[in-house]
C-alpha cells in the first residue's frame, strides 16, 4: 500500500452521543494535513451502495453539539459475507480511498479486522458506543453522555420511588457489559446493580433486600444491566413479587433514550482527540487499530486486542457500591 491521500470515514453499529464530534474532528484534522474525506453514509452498508460523498470543512459545521451521526449508521449483515466485503473493497478502489475510519463498538470494528485481514487496506478504528465494554481504551465515546442521562432519569425516579415508599428495578442498556449500569448505580446513589460480570444469585438480591430495603430507607433503587443472561430489570421484580409480596415493586426500562442527545464536554473533547488521534496514526503509517485512551494517553491498540479480550469492571467499583449503599 503506498502513502494515504484519501481517507473514508463511516459511522456503524448502534449510534452514540459524540459520534459527530468524532466525524467533525477527523474531517479537519485529515483537511489540515493535506488529505481528501470521503463520508460514506449507513455504514458499511453504504460502502457496498456506494452512498459516498467527498466532505469539505464545511460539512461538518456546527455538529459537535448534535447527538446521533449525520453520516447515519446500521448493522450491516452483507458486510459479514466475503462476497459483501469483496463489492465493498471495488467501491473503495473505484473512489481511490486509500484508508478507512470506522466509528463503532465491537461488531463495527470486528469487521473492520476481517476486511483489513483480506485485502491490503489500512483500517482504523474509534470506539463509538454508550457500552464502554472495548478493551484497551478507558472509555469511548457516548459512554459518559450516556451515563449522565441515565442518572438524570433514576434522579427523577428517586422522587416518586421515596414518594410512594417503592423498590424500583431500572433496566439501563450495555448488552453484555455492566458499566452503565455499576457506574451509574454509584453516580445515582442507587442501593444495588445487577451486572453481568458477577453473578448475582437470588439469595444475594434477597439478602440485599432484608439488609437494605426498609431498614434504613423507605425507598430502593437498583440498576440492572439489559444483558439477556440477567433475564433484565422483569424478571428480578417477578421473583421479589413472588416471594415479597409485601413490597411495592415497579419496573422502568429506559431503553433507547440513553443512546440520544447532546453530548458532554467529556465526550465531545474525547471525540476531538481521538478524531485528531487516529490521522495522526494515517499519517505515521499505522494499520488496523483502534484509537483509544489510557491514563489520559491516546494509545494505538490492535484490533485483535480490542475486540478479543472483555474489559474487566474493577471489584473495587463493585465494593464501594456495597459500602455507600448502606
Ligand atoms: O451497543 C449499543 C447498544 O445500545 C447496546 O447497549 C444495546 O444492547 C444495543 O446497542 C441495541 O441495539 P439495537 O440498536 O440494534 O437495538
Amino acid at each position: 500500500m503506498g502513502t494515504v491521500k484519501c481517507i473514508g470515514i463511516l459511522t456503524s453499529g448502534g449510534d452514540a452521543p459524540g459520534m459527530n464530534a468524532a466525524i467533525r474532528a477527523v474531517t479537519r484534522a485529515a483537511i489540515c494535513n493535506g488529505l481528501k474525506v470521503k463520508a460514506i453514509y449507513r455504514g458499511y452498508k453504504g460502502l457496498i451502495t456506494k452512498e459516498i460523498e467527498e466532505f469539505k470543512s464545511q460539512n461538518v459545521s456546527n455538529i459537535i453539539q448534535q447527538g446521533g451521526t449525520i453520516l447515519k449508521t446500521s448493522r450491516c449483515e452483507e458486510f459479514m459475507t466475503p462476497e459483501g466485503r469483496k463489492i465493498a473493497y471495488d467501491n473503495m478502489m473505484e473512489e481511490q480511498i486509500d484508508a478507512l475510519i470506522i466509528i463503532g463498538g465491537d461488531g463495527s470494528l470486528t469487521g473492520a479486522r476481517l476486511f483489513a485481514q483480506e485485502y491490503d487496506v489500512s483500517c482504523i478504528g474509534l470506539p463509538g458506543t454508550i457500552d464502554n465494554d472495548l478493551f484497551g481504551t478507558d472509555f469511548t465515546i457516548g459512554y459518559d453522555t450516556a451515563l449522565n442521562t441515565i442518572i438524570e432519569a433514576v434522579d427523577k425516579i428517586r422522587d416518586t420511588a421515596t414518594s410512594h415508599e417503592r423498590l424500583f428495578f431500572i433496566e439501563v442498556m450495555g448488552r453484555d457489559s455492566g458499566f452503565l449500569a455499576l457506574n451509574g448505580a454509584i453516580a445515582s446513589g442507587a442501593e444495588a446493580a445487577i451486572i453481568p460480570e458477577f453473578e448475582t444469585k437470588f439469595d444475594q438480591l434477597e439478602e440485599f433486600i432484608k439488609n437494605g430495603f426498609r431498614k434504613s430507607k423507605n425507598s430502593s433503587i437498583v440498576l440492572v444491566a439489559e444483558s439477556p443472561s440477567l433475564g433484565g430489570a422483569m424478571h428480578y421484580a417477578e421473583r421479589v413479587k413472588k416471594e415479597y409480596p409485601q413490597y411495592d415493586v415497579r419496573v422502568t426500562i429506559l431503553g433507547y433514550l440513553q443512546r440520544g442527545g447532546s453530548p458532554t464536554a467529556r465526550d465531545r473533547i474525547l471525540a476531538s482527540r481521538l478524531g485528531a488521534a487516529a490521522i495522526d496514526a494515517i499519517m505515521e503509517g499505522q494499520r488496523n487499530v483502534m484509537i483509544g485512551i489510557e491514563d489520559d494517553q491516546i494509545v494505538n491498540v490492535p484490533f485483535s486486542k480490542a475486540i478479543k479480550n472483555d474489559k474487566p469492571i474493577e471489584q473495587d467499583l463493585v465494593n464501594l457500591l456495597k459500602e455507600l449503599s448502606i
